[in-house]
């Protein structure tokens, strides 16, 4: 068994942002446009109106303030209210494949490693722009990595499973220096013309590099003490997008083949798994909560972050044990907590602890605890 660290992190921001002003201007004018057009339904009661959006709620719901993302103009455009994203040939990168290799570079360049020592490549995200060849046999091959590499889907915890799966291949020997990627382009999976939801997500991507310790210099990088990986099928967030559309005479066009969620339910449900889920495996190792400097927690709910360090440590989410980083980048499903970790994570010093933790869709929870070497 080989030792596993975690070597270096990787972060793409998107060209564009949307404040929340920006956002509910353009939800607004859409609404109100469906309401002119639907207007002899709606008297009807046939079809039912469209209420506005607003800048308070959704701030107050949720804490997003802005996100980031690919395209601004089809998503802004009251007439369309979804990115605009034009096909690549199938001899150019593809864009998910694009931002990945940003990310990675990055992850790449703060552990003083060429792309090329990369010998397994995890494409972890919550959607991947097409069913085959593996977005990460595309990654690989445009790193010039070696190995092996292939996708994986765990909807927001998708980039903490994919470092349990990291983990253990540089413990068994199977690889030595393994790459997390996940490029999340949420702002294709939203529905932006529904008010519940239309303020929820961002795009990124995020990059992590696992490393044996032998090929790491004294010193540098992260312990990882452990990772635990749980699910639990729910179906309060759901998005019944995929292959077999066509065979159920149905199109991308409905509402069931876009992100849904309860989100009440995801909230009270969710919350006290995730708090329970870290203190369990906090337990198994030994650390009580309050001896964890820091909680880079999943980026959906500023509410829920803080119940959840609540239940914990029993105090107020302060920003230094559990940045937020949802203001700036809404919530960039797996992402989230590797953002939080990334941008986050410079002023550990030597032994420091931390716990990196997603949960979302799947029900799907997955934690890291770190020890700063
Ligand atoms: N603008 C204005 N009002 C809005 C609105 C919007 N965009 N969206 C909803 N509202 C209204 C609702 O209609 C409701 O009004 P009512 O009380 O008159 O019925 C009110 O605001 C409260 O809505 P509710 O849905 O109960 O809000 P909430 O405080 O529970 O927040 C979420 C909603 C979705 C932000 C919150 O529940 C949440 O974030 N949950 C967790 C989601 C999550 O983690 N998902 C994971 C995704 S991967």
């Amino acid at each position: 068994m080989y030792q596993a660290l975690m070597t270096g992190s990787g972060l793409y921001r998107p060209p564009h942002q949307i404040s929340n002003a920006e956002l509910v201007q353009a939800f607004n004018a859409y609404a109100e446009r469906f309401n002119a057009e639907h207007a002899a339904e709606i008297t009807a009661g046939s079809v039912q109106a469209l209420t506005p959006s607003s800048v308070e709620f959704i701030e107050k719901a949720s804490g997003i303030k802005n996100r980031y993302v690919i395209d601004k103009e089809g998503v802004l455009d009251p007439s369309r209210m979804y990115p605009r994203i034009p096909a690549r040939a199938d001899d150019q990168p593809s864009l998910m494949a694009e931002i990945a290799v940003i990310a990675a570079k990055q992850a790449c360049e703060q552990a003083g490693i060429e792309p090329s020592q990369i010998d397994a490549v995890y494409c972890a995200a919550a959607n991947m722009q097409r069913a085959y060849p593996a977005m990460a046999c595309e990654i690989q091959a445009l790193l010039g990595a070696q190995g092996y590499g292939f996708d994986m889907n765990v909807a927001c915890s998708s980039a903490t499973f994919g470092i349990e799966q990291a983990v253990n291949a540089v413990r068994s020997g199977s690889a030595r220096c393994a790459l997390v990627v996940s490029p999340e382009i949420t702002s294709a999976h939203l529905e932006w013309r529904d008010r519940d939801c239309h303020f929820i997500f961002g795009d990124t991507c995020t990059a992590v590099l696992i490393q044996r310790s032998e090929d790491v210099a004294p010193g540098k990088g992260w312990d990882i003490l452990g990772t635990r990986l749980a699910t639990v099928y729910s179906n309060n967030i759901r998005n019944n997008f995929g292959f077999m559309n066509r065979c159920e005479d149905s199109t991308w066009q409905e509402r069931d083949k876009t992100f849904q969620q309860e989100g009440r339910k995801v909230f009270k449900e969710v919350v006290p798994m995730a708090a329970q889920h870290i203190e369990t495996h906090l337990a198994a190792l030994s650390i009580a909560p309050t001896d964890v400097r820091r909680f880079w927690l999943h980026q959906a709910n500023l509410g829920m972050n803080q119940l959840v360090i609540k239940k914990l440590v029993g105090a107020e989410a302060g920003s230094d044990v559990a940045p937020i980083i949802l203001d700036e980048w809404a919530n960039t499903a797996s992402a989230g907590s590797i953002i939080a970790f990334h941008e986050h994570s410079k002023d550990f010093k030597t032994n420091d602890l931390g716990v990196i933790c997603s949960f979302g869709a799947g029900y799907s929870i997955g934690s890291v605890i770190i020890r700063k070497l």
